[in-house]
């Protein structure tokens, strides 16, 4: 959209979450909320987008991967209110003559259509000097009211702590979004004060403001569940349920069967192919991409990995990041996959671990292999050749390689390598001493007898 800059507010303490973990990086879906917030606005093309962080985010970048990207950050020292965390992108939008549209990292389940709606508000008429998104939830709780002019527009928002029992009775409330005419956002700012309840400098006085001045400030209404505030973790759960339905009807839409949808948990960067089958209880965490035709039985866990086409997994399995699963393989129940390439074909049908490893088109590991990845100090591969087959209870001491076509027997302790083709045992003998167990039975007579 042209004449258009997204500002996200991302800064800010979040008190309400009691959490070590800064607001707007909690997960929901699997990715951090303001990721959320990022691909709302980048579904509306703006030609500018600020993220404003706080200084504890910008430390823990760790949860920011891929934002950098998409946003320029600017980091407000002090959460001193939401008017005062947008005054921080003057340095990057004061130029800009269009619409700065404000969204906050803790409201991510609105529409990119309902934006557009507020930004037509904006611009209809002669253009307002603002607009601001309305909704009316079924409890208004702790949100800012609306009060309406006589003839529509918008004279003021008051913050629930400053509002009378009569305001309070308003049921019209402030979502937080917020469309401003950009050559008028930065003088509004600068009037801005932070005389009340809380000594923060509040956007919602914005349109106080432009009505002294007289101007005017539009009102466009969203759903009410679209605008849900996330402040405390109930509310997190609660938009976490409004994703994954959204995720799962979209997923159903786009092609995949998920038999019982309402137990499936998706990320909101799953990628699935169509006709994928996704049973009851299966969780797929981040990225997790699943191609045409693959089944995922019941009670399956799944992040960081690719499964192609054909592949057919648990029930009960987990595949942890860094795998890839080749086509028409078969993980079965009770499996642990991680940072392990299993190629086309290759079946590990049974009670295995098998981590950092290389399994070769077509191999069988029989159940209860184990590949020991880890020494207790660092990491070791292992690798298995193509048509390779692993006796059941097998323990692979990494790093090891055991040659395509290789046999090994089962109940082996391998820890070296075996050559393409050949047969390695790696366990005890079988001793047998004939008649030894009848003898021994006559011998526990007497006990028998005493018992
Ligand atoms: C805000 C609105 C309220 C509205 C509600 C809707 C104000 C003053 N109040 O209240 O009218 O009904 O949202 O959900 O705007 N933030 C910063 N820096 C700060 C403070 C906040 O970046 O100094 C960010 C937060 O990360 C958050 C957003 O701004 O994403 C809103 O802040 P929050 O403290 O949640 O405001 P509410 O009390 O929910
Ligand atoms: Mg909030």
């Amino acid at each position: 959209m042209s004449g258009l800059a997204c500002v996200v507010l991302a800064a800010g303490k979040g008190t309400r979450m009691r959490s070590a973990l800064p607001k707007v990086l909690h997960p929901l879906a699997g990715r951090p909320m303001v990721e959320h917030a990022l691909a709302i606005a980048r579904a509306l093309a703006p030609e500018r987008t600020v993220l404003v962080i706080g200084p504890e985010l910008e430390a823990d970048s760790s949860g920011l991967e891929g934002v950098s990207e998409a946003a320029a950050c600017v980091v407000q020292e002090e959460p001193l209110g939401t008017a005062h965390a947008v005054a921080r992108t003057r340095p990057l939008l004061e130029d800009f003559g269009g619409d700065v549209l404000v969204l906050y990292a803790d409201t991510p389940l609105v529409r990119s259509e309902t934006l557009a709606g507020l930004i037509a508000a904006r611009r209809a008429g002669d253009g307002a000097a603002a607009a601001v998104l309305g909704f009316r939830p079924e409890d208004p709780a702790e949100y800012g009211r609306l009060i309406l002019a006589p003839d529509g527009t918008l004279a003021r928002i008051v913050e629930y702590v400053e509002a009378s029992e009569d305001e309070r009775a308003v049921t019209l409330c402030n979502a937080g979004m917020m469309a401003v005419d950009g050559r008028r956002l930065f003088p509004l700012l600068d009037a801005i004060g932070n005389d009340n309840a809380k000594g923060e400098y509040y956007l919602t006085d914005l349109p106080a403001i432009v009505a002294a001045e007289g101007g005017r400030c539009a009102v466009a209404e969203a759903p009410a569940g679209e605008v849900m505030g996330i402040n405390d973790r109930v509310q997190l759960a609660e938009a976490e349920r409004v994703v994954q339905d959204r995720l799962r009807r979209a997923a159903m839409e786009a092609g995949a069967t998920l038999v019982d949808p309402a137990t499936v948990w998706l990320s909101l960067d799953t990628r699935l192919g169509c006709d994928v089958t996704l049973g009851p209880n299966v969780v797929i965490g981040p990225e997790v991409v699943i191609e045409d035709g693959v089944e995922i039985r019941p009670f399956s866990h799944l992040e960081g990995v690719r499964v192609r086409e054909g592949a057919v997994i648990g029930p009960f399995a987990r595949l942890r990041p860094g795998s890839d699963i080749g086509e028409g393989a078969r993980v079965g129940n009770f499996v642990e996959v991680k940072g392990s390439t299993v190629a086309q074909g290759a079946k590990i049908n049974h009670l295995s671990y098998v981590g950092d490893a290389g399994v070769g088109a077509g191999a069988n590991i029989g159940a209860g292999t184990i590949t020991c990845n880890y020494d207790g100090y660092r990491k070791s591969r292992t690798e298995i050749g193509e048509g390779a087959f692993i006796g059941s209870n097998t323990a692979l001491v990494a790093p090891v390689t055991v040659g395509p076509g290789a046999v090994v027997g089962a109940g082996s302790v391998i820890t070296e390598d075996v050559e393409a083709d050949a047969i390695a045992v790696a366990r005890g003998e079988q001793r047998q001493r004939e008649g030894a167990a009848a003898r021994r039975r006559e011998r526990r007579k007497p006990d028998l007898a005493e018992g």
